[in-house]
């Protein structure tokens, strides 16, 4: 959907329509600032608010179906009717919580061998609105069929994983879950849970489903989230005995300074040497990585 509505938004910058007056000022935006999904999640947003008209119909994520010969002069024609109130989300950066990532924790959870399978105290580096604190309470099932995680959860992984026979974890909820993010995002205010929901593309349905479930479980119990840079909160981590102290992050290493890099990997060598059979430390991580410059990048886990 989204390719063929930029496709449709870049001839009608070359034909100095409505789309080239709503970028105004951002033509040299670097192409990192994703100035492309600030314009389409502005526009989500406003889908979403009902603010929209009839660009709606267009929209999967509100029950609509997307048709590009119609869809994209009617999402020309909001950029020409509500310009500025489009513009006013032209300047936040692009911001996601992926639920689905939590398989990747939860997957690394159920490789844990019984003499880690203790009490579990979960800490998340750039974590955004935290919903991936809240991993115990989803549901997970695997290629096979087998089923993991909470029973009755609004929020369904499946398939989660393929591969790896991986061993249950009967009744593993987090004694402790807190997380940190320079620029959290608050699920329990309507802007924050907005704003997470702008950003997912409209016709990824399965995304939206589970971000869905995952907000309606935080509002029972929002995630604790801190305002902190990663290695800033790294710095106050302690490692408990009795408990498995676990350190996870996905899809946020790559936004530290090197600067931050280099002292949150030190913070959490320091706490590795510390670890001791009674008070260990897992870290987990789902980040992209070039096994080689020349290659593209993977996620490894
Ligand atoms: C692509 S998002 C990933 C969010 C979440 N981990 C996930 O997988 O859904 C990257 C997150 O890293 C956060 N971030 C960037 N720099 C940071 C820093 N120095 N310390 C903590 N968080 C940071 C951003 O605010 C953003 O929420």
């Amino acid at each position: 959907m989204y390719a063929e509505l930029l496709y449709g938004l870049a001839h009608d910058i070359d034909r100095h329509g409505p789309t080239r007056r709503v970028l105004s000022g951002h033509e040299d935006d670097p192409g990192p600032s994703g100035l492309a999904l600030r314009l389409l999640g502005s526009v989500h947003r406003l889908v979403l608010e009902r603010r929209a008209g009839g660009l709606a119909a267009y929209y999967p994520s509100v029950g609509g179906h997307w048709n590009a010969p119609h869809g994209v002069p009617a999402f020309v024609a909001l950029l020409d009717r509500d310009r500025e109130t489009v513009r006013q989300w032209l300047d936040r950066p692009p911001q996601t919580n992926e639920v689905g990532r939590a398989t990747a924790l939860m997957g690394g959870l159920l490789h844990l061998p019984p003499r880690l399978r203790g009490p579990v105290r979960l800490f998340e580096i750039g974590c955004s609105a935290g919903l991936n604190l809240l991993a115990d309470r989803f549901s997970y099932v695997d290629t096979t069929g087998n089923r993991f995680g909470a029973d009755h959860s609004p929020v369904h992984l499946r398939p989660a994983w393929r591969g790896d026979h991986l061993t249950p974890w009967p009744g593993l909820a987090f004694a402790e879950a807190v997380g940190c993010d320079l620029n959290p995002i608050e699920v329990i205010t309507t802007e924050g849970r907005l704003a997470l929901t702008a950003y997912v593309w409209p016709d990824q349905r399965n995304r939206l489903e589970r971000l869905r479930g995952a907000l309606e479980l935080s509002r029972a119990s929002p995630p604790a989230v801190r305002r902190q840079g990663a290695a800033d909160f790294l710095e106050q981590l302690d490692l408990q005995d009795g408990a498995t102290t676990v350190l996870w992050h996905s899809v946020m290493w790559q936004y530290l300074p090197t600067e931050e890099q280099e002292r949150a990997a030190g913070v959490i060598e320091a706490l590795g040497e510390r670890a001791t059979d009674t008070a260990p430390l897992v870290h987990l991580v789902l980040e992209p990585t070039r096994r080689k410059r020349t290659r593209h990048h993977e996620f490894l886990a």
